[in-house]
């Protein structure tokens, strides 16, 4: 009763409010999923916006992809960084578009065995492409959920991300899942952001144990290593 009202409050407000216009949002290709996932994990959604554009209108296609040369790769990845991630990204790339003739591995597992595909990665690109219904947990996940559930394990742990994925998997919406972890990241870059949130006026206030309690700030737990 309160999963199922929890999920319909955060979607309405995600169809309400959400950033529908983030071009990685116009269609569910996992292509462009994986892309857009690999380029928001090392950079701010304002830049990666115009390397997200470039990079698809040179290489549309995880075919197109696949059959460039690297030096190309890595010069629509200069000025992002981390370049094993593109080289990886190249990779795998081959690995769908050569092994596996297009066909995409669909579930978590599958997307795991990629070149560069680690859980948050292979969660995003199964909930977002294929309706798998997991928990992409990332720091903005940790942010939320953390002060949602009141959950005090330490995110500097690596056995901390089951904690949550136990907790949240049940709570992911069946029906919408990308959709879901979607709307995660823009409550956690909005209201529930680090700092100066406004939780108060979040879509799921209601459901905030931490606020509730007046702890808000205490919330993700983490130590310094
Ligand atoms: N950060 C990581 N993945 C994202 C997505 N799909 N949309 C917006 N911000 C993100």
């Amino acid at each position: 009763q309160t999963i199922e009202n929890f999920r319909s409050d955060l979607l309405s407000w995600y169809d309400r409010e959400g950033r529908a216009h983030l071009p990685w949002r116009e269609n569910t290709d996992p292509y462009r999923v994986l892309v857009s996932e690999l380029m928001l994990q090392q950079t701010r959604v304002d830049t990666v916006i115009t390397y997200f554009n470039r990079f698809m209108k040179a290489l549309p296609t995880v075919f197109d992809l696949a059959k460039a040369p690297e030096d190309q790769v890595l010069k629509l990845w200069e000025g992002l960084g981390y370049y094993s991630r593109a080289r990886n990204l190249h990779k795998a790339a081959k690995v769908v578009a050569f092994d596996l003739k297009g066909a995409w591995p669909e579930s978590y597992e599958d997307l795991l065995t990629l070149p560069g595909v680690g859980p948050y990665t292979a969660a995003a690109v199964a909930s977002i492409a294929f309706n798998q219904v997991v928990p992409a947990i990332d720091g903005n996940f940790f942010r939320v959920f953390s002060r949602l559930l009141k959950i005090d394990a330490d995110i500097a742990k690596p056995k901390t991300r089951r904690v949550f994925y136990d907790a949240v998997a049940p709570i992911v919406d069946p029906k919408r899942p990308g959709d879901f972890n979607q709307a995660i990241m823009d409550l956690g870059t909005s209201y529930m952001k680090t700092s100066d949130p406004d939780t108060l006026h979040s879509p799921v206030v209601k459901y905030n144990a931490a606020y509730r309690d007046g702890v808000e700030d205490q919330y993700p737990v983490k130590s310094k290593k």
